[in-house]
């Protein structure tokens, strides 16, 4: 047994990214449809829902259409439907799996199996009792994909449930309400209930394969990790003796193997190693890292290190001065100063810099305090907002701002024929929209006009010039729905094009991986993948440019990753916060919030008080409230 094997008791595969490992799991799943057809038998498929199978079905689509994998012998069992939901209903589980796989492959009809979701509940019981029975007639489940929920459901297994569990009718969780929120107009328009596949029933199955991406980080680490327990229903997985866990980096991050890697095995001691390790056993043991013993550090698993650097005190220093000298006031560099390690270079002054905002207001939300100080330290500051973030705005927010339209001809004595033409479209529109009902495309701009006078409001407040704000609308994100597109050769293009013309010293932009849309991830990609586009054009000006990530408004960097913390004093951050309002249509339960209900003010200060507070337990000065940085090389 492997020092990891001793951690991890299930195993688990890491890919680079989601296509990696969704490729993986889809030639697995590929292979066995093949195996089956060459002995004229079928085979029966366990479906999950959810954003995690998505790029899995993507995968398995393509090799249908040009590998000519076929799934004439395949059967399939899903795993949950809402309770009640309209099987036609866009955010059903039936609509979901036929929109995204059943209607681009050939499977047959028949073979598909989803609970149902519009039978009275008096049927429901008897119903589960068959769906069960079916899944044994049929053979039992020879693959079973699951996803996992970020309080550890599989299915819709919430925390709670019997390991003996079959499948039956529940009662979802309130943070599975708001986590699935995101593709409903609101929260109240979740299904309160769901049926789903027992524990037992998944457990039942042949082989077992559990995706995870980005943000599922900590649970991923408590199933594989922790103790078996119902409180956490994929521990349960690890009774089941051919089950694999299939994860990215991002999810995989918290495994023992990747947090405290000196606890598995020999490492070699980077500075940043270093860092990472002292600081997790300075806050787990509640000490300021100046205060760390020789004794901590052998009970704390890092006796190699002392080992290999001698004193606990030198190395209680080396991390002390790396926290100190990732602070700064100076986010452009300071200029006309020497500082050997500071975060950034004094060299060139003023720098030109550009924010890169996912949606109209992350730049505020997450790096207000940064995005003033690099304005009033005298930079040329630039802000590119790459999606139009249209669909995050109520309807109410569209009548009125054309009845002050509207209002605002009647004031100066305008002809205002065609703008009340628009009124009564829009309140016609708005009045008779159905739940669930896409936004036409005039509904659309108009939303996307109201957030983009939002940000340029912002931009001035900061104290921007309008020529340094660019709207780039990016095509991926202009679907109309929650769904977005995948990065695209135009989103490229606008984007290579913005950067050539900028020229920029300093880039920042959402090393967010936890946006539950995915709008950040796809933003990230389209700019590290022009940048690295422009690098190999060999182009001069790029050597010279840093790029600096900062998190959305979703999460915050380990305090051990930070590479560079940008203080704010109290004042500083009631500036952010007023900028932060200027958002209005942002606030009081937008459509589409996620998973967290607080206000974006509300994430922020207490996300920048946090790291503060970090910074200050690990024995540096205490500020109110600090930004945090990671620099991306390329
Ligand atoms: C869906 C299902 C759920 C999801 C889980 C994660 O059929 O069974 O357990 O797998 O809620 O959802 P996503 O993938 O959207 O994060």
């Amino acid at each position: 047994m492997s020092m990891v094997d001793s951690f991890e008791k299930i195993p688990c595969e890491i890919f680079a990214n989601t296509q990696e490992g969704s490729r993986h799991v889809a030639d697995e799943i590929a292979a066995i449809i093949r195996e089956r057809q060459k002995n004229n038998q079928s085979c029966v498929l366990g479906l999950a829902t959810g954003s995690t199978p998505i790029s899995l079905y993507v995968e398995l689509v393509r090799m249908h259409r040009e590998e000519g994998l076929s799934f004439k012998n395949v059967v399939t069992f899903n795993l949950d439907e809402y309770y009640p939901v309209e099987r036609d209903a866009f955010q059903s589980y039936w609509n979901f799996m036929h929109r995204h796989l059943f209607n681009h492959i050939d499977i047959i009809p028949e073979n598909i199996h989803i609970p149902n979701g519009e039978l009275p509940k008096e049927q429901i019981k008897s119903h589960c009792i068959e769906y069960e029975q079916m899944i044994d007639e049929a053979g039992g489940i020879d693959l079973q994909i699951l996803g996992i929920g970020n309080n550890g459901h599989i299915g819709f297994n919430e925390p709670g449930s019997s390991i003996f569990s079959k499948t039956r009718l529940i009662t979802l969780d309130n943070s599975t309400r708001i986590a699935n929120s995101r593709e409903f107009q609101n929260i109240a328009k979740v299904p309160r209930m769901a049926i789903t596949s027992g524990i037992s029933t998944i457990l039942k199955a042949h082989r077992i394969i559990l995706m995870a991406w980005g943000f599922k980080a900590q649970i991923i680490a408590r199933a594989v990790e922790g103790h078996v327990t119902e409180q956490v229903p994929a521990s349960i997985l690890q009774q089941h003796n051919n089950c694999t866990f299939i994860l990215d980096e991002e999810a995989a991050s918290e495994l023992t193997r990747f947090k405290s890697p000196w606890l598995t095995g020999e490492i070699e001691w980077s500075p940043k190693m270093i860092k990472r390790a002292v600081v997790n056993m300075a806050l787990k043991l509640n000490k300021p890292v100046l205060g760390l013993t020789t004794y901590d550090y052998n009970e704390n698993g890092l006796g190699d290190l002392l080992v290999e650097k001698g004193d606990a005190y030198e190395i209680n220093l080396q991390v002390f001065y790396m926290l100190r000298d990732s602070i700064t006031g100076w986010p452009g560099g300071k200029p006309n100063a020497v500082i050997p390690n500071h975060p950034e270079r004094s060299e060139p002054y003023p720098k030109t810099c550009i924010i890169f905002s996912p949606h109209p207001d992350d730049d505020i939300i997450s790096m207000g305090g940064t995005f003033m100080r690099l304005h009033d330290q005298g930079h040329d500051v630039h802000v590119a907002y790459q999606t139009s973030g249209n669909i995050a705005v109520t309807d109410e927010f569209v009548t009125r701002f054309i009845d002050f339209a509207v209002g605002f001809e009647d004031l100066f004595e305008m002809d205002n024929q065609r703008s009340r033409k628009i009124l009564d479209y829009a309140q016609k529109f708005v009045s008779t929209k159905k739940p669930n009902q896409m936004d036409t495309m005039e509904i659309r701009s108009i939303k996307g006009l109201i957030r983009r006078c939002e940000a340029k409001a912002t931009c001035r407040y900061v104290g921007l010039k309008d020529e340094n704000i660019h709207f780039q609308n990016l095509p991926f994100y202009e679907t109309g729905t929650i769904e977005k597109n995948p990065m695209g050769e135009e989103d490229v293009k606008v984007t290579m094009a913005l950067l050539r013309k900028v020229k920029p010293q300093q880039v920042y932009c959402a090393g967010d991986l936890a946006d539950p849309h995915g709008t950040h991830r796809v933003c990230l990609d389209i700019v590290f993948e022009s940048l690295r586009r422009i690098q190999a054009a060999g182009e001069e000006w790029v050597k010279d440019c840093w790029v600096w990530l900062y998190k959305g408004a979703w999460q915050e960097w380990d305090i051990a990753d930070i590479e560079m913390a940008i203080p704010m004093s109290p004042d500083q951050m009631m500036k952010k916060r007023y900028g932060i309002f200027i958002h209005q249509s942002q606030k009081d339960m937008v459509p589409f919030q996620g998973s967290d209900n607080r206000e974006f003010w509300q994430r922020a200060e207490e996300r920048n008080g946090n790291t503060a507070n970090l910074y200050a337990e690990l024995g540096l000065t205490k500020y109110a409230a600090m930004e945090a940085f990671v620099r991306w090389h390329y």
